[in-house]
């Protein structure tokens, strides 16, 4: 063999190399495989490396064009090696991707749930349902007779004020109340009468964290011959341990309502810190939840009820109020706008 058939056999072992390394590096089918065919072929004692001391045997004016052979080689494989490192490691991304299962049943949209000032609505009637209240409804429109005179709160009094209240015409007003539901519903029905009567009250009140202009109340009253205030208390007492829980302790604080007398603000032992003062309760350890009283005979008169046979009690609570302090909620605002993400807990 003559020296001269070196380069020729050097040029012919490199295009073998090349061409069973680019085999080995397509057909590697993971990371551990490739490494393996780089060692076979570009490791320090590789192939590559073992044919090019075959270099030295080369005649001196051809060892130029054969290292320049032998560095493309080098070049093509170390390139072909990265590209199918890239493609190995991105079939490993994808293959840690669940399969699809076509069999799976699809998502289902949002269809809409009820509104948890609506749960709360629906739970205090359910609880008085078991007591013999239905449910009433008024007009959100009302009249300042309804609103005011018939409830003996005189249209001079503060809470008939321009200032608190929405005039829609003369003596016509967005209702700042439920109550007037209680005159229109004695005026229809001869007791006895056991109504809820749930809905939306209007006052010009700041939006802010606490206050909204419209926001809903539940009424409440009970009218029939011989109702005293233990029968009231009775009641509450009921409704409070079945919403609140059997724990929870009520309190009655004397107050002031003209279409009550006597008439008392109810509160709650404070069910976040049962009672030994956290920031809910201000320190308190009470929650107020509801204005209530024994109906004024002065009610009775306007609506045409007996007040010498009759007596009632009535009461009026915030259900947002009652909503925010059962589910946590720090800002009254959220009930009031479309915040899917937020309504969406509630479905
Ligand atoms: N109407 C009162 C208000 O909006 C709440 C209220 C208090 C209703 C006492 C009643 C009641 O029926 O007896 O502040």
């Amino acid at each position: 063999m003559s020296s001269k058939d070196e380069p020729v056999n050097l040029r012919e072992t490199l295009e073998t190399i090349r061409k069973d390394a680019l085999a080995a590096i397509d057909g590697a089918a993971d990371a551990e495989s490739l490494e393996k065919a780089r060692v076979r072929f570009l490791g320090r004692k590789g192939l590559l490396s073992r044919a090019l001391s075959g270099l030295r045997s080369v005649p001196p004016e051809e060892r130029p064009e054969a290292g320049k052979v032998a560095n493309e080689v080098k070049e093509t494989l170390e390139t072909s090696i990265r590209i199918r490192a890239d493609q190995l490691a991105s079939l490993a991304d994808r293959s840690e991707v669940a399969p699809v299962d076509l069999t799976m049943p699809g998502r289902r949209p949002w269809r809409g749930g009820v509104h948890p000032v609506s749960i709360v609505i629906d739970e205090i009637c359910d609880i008085f349902k078991e007591l013999g209240f239905t449910r009433a409804a008024g007009p959100e429109v009302e009249t300042d007779w309804h609103n005011f005179t018939a409830l003996n709160i005189p249209l001079d009094h503060p809470a008939a004020d321009m200032h608190d209240t929405f005039y829609l015409d003369e003596g016509v007003l967005l209702r700042t109340h439920t109550s007037p539901v209680q005159a229109r519903v004695m005026m229809e029905h001869d007791p006895p009468v056991r109504i809820l009567a749930p809905g939306m009250a209007f006052r010009r009140d700041p939006y802010d964290a606490s206050h909204a202009p419209a926001f809903e109340q539940v009424e409440g009253l009970a009218v029939d011959e011989g109702i005293d205030f233990i029968e009231f208390r009775a009641a509450i007492d009921y409704f409070v341990h079945r919403f609140f829980g059997a724990s929870t302790r009520t309190r009655f604080r004397p107050s002031y309502f003209p279409f009550t007398e006597p008439s008392a603000e109810v509160d709650v032992s404070c069910m976040i810190c049962e009672g030994s003062g956290c920031a809910v309760c201000k320190r308190t350890g009470w929650i107020e939840i509801m204005g209530s009283g024994m109906v004024n005979p002065a009610v009775f008169e306007a609506v045409g009820y007996d007040p010498e046979r009759y007596t009632g009690y009535a009461f009026g609570m915030g259900p947002a109020r009652i909503a925010m302090l059962r589910y946590g909620i720090p800002d009254i605002r959220v009930l009031y706008e479309a915040d899917v993400g937020f309504l969406e807990q509630f479905a």
